[in-house]
């Protein structure tokens, strides 16, 4: 029996411990911050192409707090982190993953973007860090998730792209696939994917324009598509995500432009950066246009589509962070003295 933190109880949390209590073969323990007494009280709605209809579902554990986490039910074997992953908001992952982590712990960021594992390797030196890419899509809300995708999972050993693979790292790969995979081949997809550095590449060529994107003009793919965004900015804007990885070593096969531009044809479909825009809350800019604009930087590569769109980015968080609180504007102290006024 493995000990199992999965952290975020968003759609891909939920699906994920649920997934892995199914095979009896890990203790889970899921923490619920906002709604943990309705969660605690009356479980959770599963609607589930992959897993089907579940009512009251409930793992092993639920904490309040990783803190909470680790003091009732660690230490942990596998620390699963599907929270969003914003480096310039409250709490960056390193604090959110350290209350739970010890010498054992296997750290898994089934999370998006690129650059994510660098501050978190070199915050846990010792301890193996592996990327998880899911493709499935999941929504939690009021108690229920509904998840008409089918769960969909690629493991790789992020230090490997840094040369630096610890002594194990296959055999927590295996040890994880062992319990998540469902007995029957077909409910299910999980498979190690030796090359995660281009997965993740590959999925921020839709991530860095689509999401941004529509977040940006808080509109669908499908509506930006027929108001005539294909040629004038998303496929130029794919193709720079490209020349900045081509820039890295990274050949992304060339269809893709094309597959994107199609994959959502007549399904009017937001993004989650668009989806967090519209419910007011912070979006993971840097880790999904940011780290890719300071790479193409230091390459020297030309980006002028993504760099308007992130520094528009920027002003979509700061919003965000006024609203909520977090930054506080007094236009007291932004008035020009008078006398600095040029003469129009
Ligand atoms: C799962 O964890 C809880 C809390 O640590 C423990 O009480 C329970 O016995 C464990 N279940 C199994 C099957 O190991
Ligand atoms: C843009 O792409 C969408 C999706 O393929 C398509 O429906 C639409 O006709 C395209 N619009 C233009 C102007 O090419």
């Amino acid at each position: 029996m493995k000990n199992v933190l999965v952290i975020g109880s968003g759609g891909v949390g939920t699906i994920a411990a649920l997934s892995l209590s199914l095979n009896r073969k890990a203790n889970v323990t899921l923490v619920v911050r906002s709604d943990y007494d309705k969660v605690k009280a009356e479980g959770i709605s599963i609607r589930s192409k992959t897993y089907g209809s579940i009512d009251g579902w409930k793992p092993q554990n639920v904490a309040r707090s990783v803190t909470e986490a680790a003091e009732l039910f660690g230490p942990f074997d596998f620390i699963l982190l599907t929270t969003k992953n914003i480096p310039d908001g409250p709490m960056t992952c390193e604090d959110v993953v350290r209350p739970a982590v010890s010498p054992q712990s296997v750290i898994i960021m089934m999370q998006n973007g690129l650059g994510i594992e660098e501050p978190m390797m070199q915050e846990f030196p010792d301890n193996i860090i592996l990327s998880a890419v899911s493709l499935i899509a999941s929504a939690y809300k009021n108690g229920v998730v509904e998840n008409p995708g089918k769960d969909h999972v690629t493991l790789g050993d992020f230090r490997a792209a840094h040369k630096c693979s610890l002594p194990g790292t296959r055999d927590a790969m295996e040890g994880f696939i062992e319990i998540y995979r469902n007995p029957d081949q077909n409910v299910n997809y999980i498979a190690i994917d030796d090359d995660c550095r281009t997965t993740r590449w590959q999925k921020l060529v839709y991530n860095s324009v689509f999401n941004v994107v529509t977040a940006i003009l808080e509109t669908d793919v499908t509506r930006c598509q027929i108001a005539g965004l294909n040629d004038s900015l998303f496929r130029p804007a794919m193709q720079e995500v490209i020349d900045i990885a081509a820039s890295e070593g990274v050949t992304i096969p060339k269809d893709t432009i094309e597959r994107f531009i199609h994959i959502g044809d007549g399904m009017f479909y937001s993004p989650s950066m668009c989806v967090d825009r519209r419910k007011n809350q912070l979006i993971e800019m840097e880790v999904i246009l940011g780290n890719p604009l300071r790479i193409a930087r230091k390459n020297g590569v030309q980006t002028p589509i993504l760099s308007v769109l992130y520094q528009l980015l920027k002003v979509v968080q700061f919003k965000t962070k006024e609203a909520t609180g977090a930054i506080k504007i007094d236009p007291k102290d932004y008035q020009y003295n008078s006398d600095d006024y040029p003469n129009l």
